[in-house]
């Protein structure tokens, strides 16, 4: 049990269940790690083409020291034609010219070391790009060559082989098979891409694949990268024969308005599909498992897989395979004391089985931004993308919620994600123009969905520069909402009560108090009935309570007053109120 717990107001009595015990393992940096996602081409530009590049991330690596993280990950920089912001990779061992070169790189990566920070890259090992030698090569070859046997190409249905192979779709919308046409001019076969149709899949059957990757993970390895983000971990292996499948994937599924935390994390959402989560995928990752333990210093791999439930995702982080995974399941619950309770149950009940860390995300940059997800009539829920016409999520509301869903992750056991830019409660844009849309999504989906284009917005660092100080020139490759201005860092940095502080002083606390390696117990009682409007538990010492609202919550007078995500309101006696929609971070007066 926890050694500490806090004191039952006079008016009613607290139970405590623990669920989760002070990890033993402590001595991996990603057991407990903050790691801060940085999207490179709207993070900060300093070669003036409105584009963020690697020097403009070394400029601000103190920005990221000084906010307290232990580690970033960066989304892909490589050599790419952009279809899918750099998700579309030509060469896995380049820099593309947008961002800088591999000396940029190596300098970026020195740097960032000489600050205690950890550098986690992305790979991308489910498609190539169409620009990838390996499909150039394949396009020349014959059918049934050993060049088209990287990829998956089949002959088409029918008389003339006019159909695509099976029914699949894209995650992205439309058909997931594009013909191609032969040398000679005539149609040839089909390509499968789950994604855009500049994103053709890779055939991990194929030993060449895997050796190839093998090898693309020892050269970033040796230039000393400390891990691997995993992209679409769960879609390497189709099943045998690629059988027919009628139903649509979507990235991150999860919740489904309302449906979002039952028993075991699981939302009953898609993804379910002959492309993903096969066990063929293990295998690989139980030999890259190898590869990355040749080296010192724990590198470490973390899955981007959209599996669930919980139990099954936990099969990416068994002891010989990955080393976290990204936690949807929580990213894609409601605001809602029950449901959150629940899916930190089955988070932390499926990775305690196999001895991994459960990792906590809000934000990346595949889904609105949860600053303004929560401000959503239905809080939490996740539309793909916003835009004029659509419903706006309330701005306020949502900057106070999100603030209060931070500190309640934060204070979680567990390894925490942050998507740059949540630091300084940044809302989605959700009135950017749709003919500035660059995402594949909101064309290939005919203009029904907007995509994600706006949780990608270049960053605001000052608010009195044009660009808000993102790149020396002004130019921003999006354009920046007005409301930047408030957001922007150099306002908020030094300013009580900022976003920018709350969460600085969330990552000291959480650090002081070794939270990331600590324990969960629910406190219930405080007060009593109120388990669907307030959600709190010790970690540690700390106790956690965030109330759903809409009253306000008073807890007992001898605790002390950690960290809050707002000002709070002050009682006459000593007593902490917790008004709706905040959380507060408290302990025991000693
Ligand atoms: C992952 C990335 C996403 C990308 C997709 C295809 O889900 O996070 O941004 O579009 O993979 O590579």
């Amino acid at each position: 049990m926890p050694s500490a717990l806090p004191a039952s107001p006079a008016d009613t009595s607290t139970t405590t269940t623990l669920v989760h015990a002070p990890s033993a393992r402590t001595s991996e940096w990603w057991r407990s790690a903050v790691i801060y996602q940085i999207y490179p081409r709207s993070f900060a530009d300093a070669s003036g083409d409105g584009i963020g590049d690697l020097p403009g991330i070394t400029g601000r690596l103190k920005h990221l020291a000084r906010l307290g993280v232990d580690a970033v990950w960066l989304s892909p920089f490589y050599r790419s034609p952009q279809h899918d912001a750099g998700y579309d990779v030509a060469d896995y061992r380049d820099v593309d010219p947008l961002f800088g070169t591999l000396d940029d790189f190596d300098e970026m990566l020195t740097k960032a070391h000489a600050l205690d920070i950890r550098v986690i890259v992305d790979l991308v090992p489910n498609h190539t790009s169409t620009e990838h030698v390996w499909f150039g090569q394949a396009l020349a070859a014959a059918a049934g060559s050993p060049d088209r046997a990287r990829y998956i190409f089949r002959d088409g249905k029918g008389p003339d082989g006019a159909e695509p192979p099976n029914t699949w779709t894209s995650v992205f919308g439309g058909p997931a098979w594009t013909r191609i046409t032969d040398p000679d001019g005539s149609p040839g076969q089909w390509y499968l891409h789950l994604f855009d149709e500049t994103q053709p899949d890779l055939d991990w059957d194929n030993p060449e694949v895997r050796t190839e990757f093998e090898q693309v993970l020892r050269f970033w390895l040796d230039r000393g990268v400390d891990g691997f983000r995993v992209d679409v971990a769960h879609g390497m292996v189709k099943a045998e024969g690629l059988p027919d499948w009628t139903g649509t994937s979507s990235m991150i599924d999860g919740a489904h308005e309302g449906t979002s935390g039952s028993e075991d994390g699981s939302t009953g959402a898609g993804n379910q599909g002959p492309m993903w989560d096969q066990e063929g995928v293990h295998e690989i990752y139980r030999s890259w498992h190898q590869v990355l333990a040749e080296y010192d210093g724990d590198r470490c791999l973390v899955a981007e897989a959209w599996v669930e439930p919980l139990s099954r995702l936990a099969r990416y982080v068994r002891p010989d395979e990955m080393h976290q995974a990204f936690n949807f399941s929580f990213l894609t619950t409601l605001w809602d004391a029950r449901a959150l309770r629940s899916v930190v149950n089955a988070s932390l009940e499926a990775n305690d089985e196999v001895g991994a860390p459960t990792t906590w995300v809000l934000s990346n940059h595949d889904v609105v931004r949860h600053a303004s997800r929560l401000g959503l009539e239905v809080p939490g829920s996740k539309p793909n993308g916003i835009g004029e016409g659509d419903p706006q999520p309330d701005e306020e509301l949502g900057l106070r919620r999100a603030r209060a869903a931070t500190l309640l992750m934060l204070g979680l056991p567990g390894s925490a994600y942050l998507y740059q830019g949540e630091e300084l409660g940044l809302p989605e844009h959700t009135s950017l123009a749709d003919d500035e849309r660059q995402d594949p999504t909101w064309w290939r989906s005919e203009h029904t969905e907007r995509g994600r284009d706006g949780c990608r917005v270049p960053l605001p660092w000052s608010a009195e520069e044009p660009g808000y100080g993102f790149s020396p020139t002004g130019s921003t490759w999006l354009s920046q909402p007005d409301s930047f201005a408030r957001y922007a860092l150099d306002v908020q940095r030094g300013t009580p009560g900022s976003t920018y502080e709350v969460y600085r002083s969330a990552l000291r606390l959480r650090r002081e108090f070794s939270l990331g390696t600590g324990s969960l117990a629910w406190v219930d009682g405080l007060p009593a009935d109120a388990e669907s409007t307030v959600l709190a538990f010790v970690n540690r010492e700390v106790l956690v309570v965030t109330n759903f609202g809409p009253g306000t919550l008073r807890l007992p007078a001898d605790l002390e007053l950690l960290h809050a995500s707002q000002d709070l309101p002050l009682a006459e006696d000593d007593a902490v109120l917790v008004p709706a929609d905040t959380t507060v971070w408290a302990r025991l007066r000693a």
